[in-house]
């Protein structure tokens, strides 16, 4: 099996160095076994993140150095503009410095003391920002996603049934909109396709309620639209998103990711009176409006970026040496999510480590793990992230206990990915020698990013 051909040539390298056994077990002890404490310097394959991870190309890195850094006005502000307004077909955009600039003021516009935000799943950063102003965020994805071993081509896809259920028992007018995922982060990188998009638009129409996209991989999801859904083969990328965008009143987005940026994020919209009040609350919390948290190179960066992240090319090599990562795991029986997803691998920690309980924390255990097996960095995507119940505050167990895999865009090759599903499977081999954890530091929000853990022996 070989991986896909990338569809770029190497200008610049970074040394990577892998650090001796003793050093890793030291690391990440020293990180309180979360990898997000790690030293940058003790990883050697960072697969912590696909966000603001990208290798730019030479025509991005040209692009820096025709940044317009006035305050007001700049002109990459504008080519910004025009590249949202052709690829994604939204009239008006506020920038911000990144997805979660967008998602506090996209959000606390417009959720009120006692609303629901039905989602297709989670995410942490946008789980809080509907939390912050008093709203709760309520899952709406198709029961399939719950799933691992489910393969059903779209699992980012809205169950209208439960969607219809939160209505009935809670009134149309404590619904503050619903908020859908593109290829859906916390599923395990899960697409929605055109058809529930669309029948969603309608659903909505029905109740004058309003959608918003988290639109952070609609390109990605865009590609799996092409491969997997009837009439759009050979769709150009750009017409899929201006359709797929087209049943929506607006979207955040954090550039960090398909915009193969190290830093960015947007807002965008047609609905002026959205664009009026989040365009004036970015000058409270991000920068001018023409700016909003970026430099002038970076908006640059993201304009071409936009664009590049459409290539169907690129894309197609993209989602393949995801897949391949996944598929060296999947023949040596490792168990992952299925299908394999568009930015990451999943491992399925519970049945990793099925000797731990849940509040072991089989995931950020086996994130530790590999880390002190091979170096390679991953991150926890279960309980942890996940965080306690609102209302109860007690630990909430969501069915996904996973580890994630995620592959930053145009930065490692396929030896790489050889390289960490071998280190994976003969962690794999000794799966039943690895201590599960206790949290000893928890806090208040998004507690995944900094909580501390010890080991619990066996
Ligand atoms: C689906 C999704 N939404 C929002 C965000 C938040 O974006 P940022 O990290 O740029 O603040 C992320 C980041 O990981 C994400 O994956």
């Amino acid at each position: 099996m070989n991986g896909p051909v990338e569809p770029f040539k190497i200008k610049v390298v970074e040394p990577v160095n892998l650090p001796s056994e003793e050093r890793r077990k030291e690391a990440i002890r020293e990180a309180g076994f979360n990898t997000f404490l790690l030293l940058s310097e003790d990883v050697f394959i960072d697969l912590l993140t696909d966000s603001g991870t990208s290798a730019m190309s030479d025509n991005q890195w040209a692009g820096m150095m025709l940044g317009d850094e006035a305050y007001a006005g700049s002109k990459n502000f504008y080519n910004l503009e025009k590249a949202v307004q052709e690829v994604l077909g939204y009239k008006y955009m506020v920038p911000t410095h990144q997805g979660r600039g967008a998602e506090h003021l996209m959000y606390s516009h417009l959720v009120k003391p006692g609303h629901l935000v039905p989602r297709n799943m989670y995410f942490t950063t946008s789980k809080l920002h509907v939390e912050l102003p008093g709203g709760k965020m309520v899952d709406v994805i198709i029961d399939e996603a719950h799933d691992p071993e489910n393969l059903h081509p779209f699992k980012g896809n809205v169950d209208f049934k439960k969607l219809q259920k939160y209505i009935d028992e809670y009134g149309i007018d404590k619904i503050a909109f619903v908020n859908v995922e593109m290829d859906v982060n916390m599923a395990g990188g899960q697409p929605i396709s055109m058809q529930n998009l669309r029948e969603l638009r309608e659903f909505c129409n029905d109740y004058k309620l309003k959608i918003i996209y988290d639109a952070t991989r609609s390109s990605e999801n865009a590609y799996f639209i092409r491969e997997r859904e009837k009439g759009y083969e050979d769709t150009p990328i750009i017409n899929i998103l201006n359709e797929m965008m087209s049943y929506s009143d607006g979207c955040i987005y954090s550039s960090k990711k398909d915009c193969l940026v190290n830093i960015g994020g947007f807002l965008a919209t047609n609905d002026k009176e959205i664009f009026e009040s989040t365009r004036n609350m970015v000058v409270v919390y991000e920068g001018l409006h023409t700016y909003g948290g970026m430099a002038g190179r970076d908006m640059e960066a993201v304009a071409r970026g936009l664009r590049e992240g459409t290539q169907y090319e690129y894309l197609k090599y993209r989602v393949n040496q995801v897949r391949y990562l996944g598929e060296l795991l999947m023949k040596a029986n490792v168990p992952i999510v299925k299908p394999i997803g568009g930015h990451a691998v999943f491992l399925n920690a519970l049945k990793f480590l099925p000797h731990l309980s849940r509040e072991q924390w089989p995931a950020q255990t086996l994130a530790a793990a590999i880390y002190e097996d091979s170096a390679v960095r991953t991150m926890e995507r279960g309980a942890i992230s996940k965080g306690r119940d609102k209302e109860t505050g007690q630990n909430v167990f969501p069915k996904l206990e996973l580890v994630r895999l995620t592959i930053p865009r145009r930065v490692y090759t396929n030896s790489h990915m050889e390289y960490t599903a071998n280190s994976i499977v003969n962690l794999y081999n000794k799966r039943d020698t690895i201590p599960g954890l206790k949290m000893i530091y928890e806090p208040q929000y998004l507690r995944f990013f900094q909580a501390r853990f010890e080991q619990v022996p066996l």
